[in-house]
């Protein structure tokens, strides 16, 4: 069976610690080549994984084995390098978020048009998990009537080192801590997942943002606690509510516990996402599920399972010649409540989104 040859655009923190790993466990796509522009950076991916990686990035983008590339470095980055590959002919898997503004996100998807490359932003991965596939699935079945609210909740205690090296210290840089590099913190960082997950579960679009947030408890100028409301196209009215430096947190957070966990609240009944089960709540006989009661679905597998999934699944798209599952303008959709969430803040007034 073919598979997908990808170029590495970033050899980092993600790169190293969980995409080389998925991409062992991937049946559709292999990694053929890496380029970092820190040379220690490349030569340790290439002494890890046993891809040739260099420094440059023409040479990568010029090689005819290279069929699609996943770009994983700073935010600010992610669309002028999907650019770049994507006139090259290469297919495009950005890292979350698709960019860091909705100009560069245009430009990208229009770019990926017109040279006729798939394109997909990498939190669109949560569409594989089989948490988010059930909840879908009680959605859609009406197990809990209509949508009447979202919760989305978490508190994170990042270390001091995150903000200069990640989680491992194998990048020493200082793109997190900067807005106009990353975009912004602790919401764009890590809940983005989420906000795409709630979308995509519920199947509603937000109409409008507000927000408020502030950095309270890091030296850095990204926020490191947000309170966002939001309103769905059907009137649900939904909040997010995240910090990254809350003492006694653990330091990648918690989401989705039974007491704080993310949560779609229905007329009929709800769904709380409690990392690998599923609580499902209805009043209503639905098939698998229990009437009045709680239905607890637990599920095996890590995240390895379905960003592995991710990728194969792109990969079949560029074979077969259609859409990803989730392509290009689902990662502008989400980026643009979180855009919003973030001018709300600035400006102290709702931003109505388009859709
Ligand atoms: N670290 C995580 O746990 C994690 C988890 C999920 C998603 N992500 C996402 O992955 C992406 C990268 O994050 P990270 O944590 O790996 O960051 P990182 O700082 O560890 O790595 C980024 C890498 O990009 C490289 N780089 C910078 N400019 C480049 C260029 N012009 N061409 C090629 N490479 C370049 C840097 O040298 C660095 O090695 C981000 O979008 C982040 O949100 C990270």
């Amino acid at each position: 069976m073919s598979k997908l040859r990808f170029g590495l655009i970033g050899l980092g923190e993600i790169a190293f610690k969980s995409t080389g790993k998925i991409f062992g466990v991937c049946e559709r796509c292999e990694m053929v080549a890496g380029v970092d522009p820190v040379a220690e950076i490349a030569s340790s991916y290439e002494a890890e994984y046993g891809i040739p990686c260099g420094t440059d990035l023409d040479e990568v983008l010029a090689r005819e084995d290279v069929d699609a590339v996943i770009v994983s470095t700073p935010h600010y980055l992610h669309a002028p390098l999907g650019i770049e590959a994507a006139k090259a002919g290469k297919h495009v898997i950005v890292e979350k978020p698709m960019a860091t503004t909705l100009e560069d996100a245009d430009a990208l998807i229009e770019t990926c048009r017109a040279n006729d490359v798939l394109l997909s932003s990498k939190e669109s991965g949560v569409y594989y998990q089989p948490q988010t596939q059930k909840a879908k699935e009680a959605v859609e079945s009406g197990a809990i009537g209509e949508v009447m609210g979202v919760q989305i909740t978490g508190a994170s205690n990042k270390p001091t080192s995150y903000w200069t090296g990640g989680y491992t210290n194998r990048v020493k840089t200082e793109w997190r801590m900067s807005k106009e590099q990353s975009g912004g913190g602790i919401l764009v960082m890590n809940y983005i997942y989420d906000v795409y997950r709630m979308r995509h579960v519920t199947g509603l679009e937000v109409k409008r943002v507000f927000a408020e947030y502030d950095t309270f408890n890091t030296d850095v100028e990204v926020e490191d606690y947000i309170s966002v409301s939001l309103r769905f196209e059907n009137g649900a009215v939904g909040t997010i509510s995240a910090g990254s430096a809350i003492p006694g947190a653990k330091r990648s957070g918690v989401r989705g516990t039974e007491t704080s966990g993310n949560r779609i609240h229905g007329t009929k009944g709800q769904i709380v996402f409690a990392g690998n089960r599923l609580l499902v709540f209805t009043e209503l006989d639905v098939e698998g599920l229990t009437k009045d009661d709680w239905t607890e679905i637990e599920f095996d597998g890590g995240r390895y399972d379905s960003y592995a999934r991710y990728f194969d699944r792109f990969a079949e798209a560029v074979f077969e010649g259609r859409r990803p599952d989730v392509p290009g303008d689902e990662g502008r959709k989400t980026l643009e409540i979180l855009v919003a969430a973030y001018e709300s803040g600035r400006t102290n007034v709702p931003v109505d989104l388009s859709a």
